[in-house]
């Protein structure tokens, strides 16, 4: 979900209200993916290397996240959403690991959707505390399988299609063992602008696609 500070200088706001805006657009992007028959979304909502921003500005987002959480929690329950979260989340402050455990606890029976937030991620990290994991349990030869259920996103399968907002060309420590075979999808859009529009046209970019997973066109025909 990239661009809210853009836009809040675009807007002359303050990037603390950018981040706010950026929040507002989720709770629809969501309830468009669930009408659409989408399972799984996840939204990249704090990077480790994050924590490197201005602490005013770290403050603002962890105060932001406790916010959205118990604000959005009962419209959760209600709309059939399941909240999970991926990333380091011990870094993160007492009290928004509380409001996250109880966010989870009380979402579990969503079945419409499974809403992911990755906090406090990195998928280098991710993959160091998979594979440190396996060695402390003594794991002698690892497979695919076994290396898929040591990460973080051992519960989900993996994306079909990443879209990264505010033509920034990059993964930036995103899933990168998870996005062998995900189609990529970028466009200028700015985070907070990121409407019902943009995303029909980051699906049709994606249903235009055809999905080899390395055989022929013949093959998957
Ligand atoms: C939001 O956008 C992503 C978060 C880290 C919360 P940015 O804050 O990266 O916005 P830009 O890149 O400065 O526009
Ligand atoms: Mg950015």
């Amino acid at each position: 979900m990239d661009g809210n500070g853009r836009w809040a200088a675009e807007n002359g706001l303050s990037r603390a209200e950018g981040h706010r805006r950026g929040a507002e657009r989720i709770e629809e992007i969501i309830e468009l993916c669930k009408d659409r028959g989408v399972k799984f979304i996840t939204l990249y909502a704090f990077s480790d290397e994050n924590w490197n921003r201005p602490s005013d500005e770290v403050l603002a987002l962890m105060q932001l996240l406790r916010h959205f959480l118990v604000s959005k929690r009962g419209g959760m329950v209600e709309k059939g959403v399941r909240f999970r979260v991926i990333g380091d989340v011990e870094r993160l402050p007492a009290e928004l690991q509380k409001d996250i455990k109880e966010t989870q606890e009380l979402t579990k029976g969503g079945d419409r959707i499974t809403m992911i937030v990755a906090l406090s991620y990195g998928s280098r990290q991710e993959i160091l505390r998979a594979v440190n994991g396996l060695i402390q349990k003594g794991v002698g030869e690892v497979t695919q399988e076994i290396f898929d259920e040591a990460l973080d996103t051992a519960d989900f399968p993996d994306p079909d299609l990443l879209i990264r907002t505010s033509g920034e060309f990059r993964i930036s420590n995103f899933m990168l063992w998870q996005l062998a075979y995900t189609e990529l999808y970028f466009t200028h859009t700015l985070w907070p602008d990121f409407d019902e529009a943009e995303l029909e046209k980051a699906i049709v970019s994606y249903s235009q696609r055809e999905r080899r997973f390395g055989m022929t066109s013949e093959q998957v025909k």
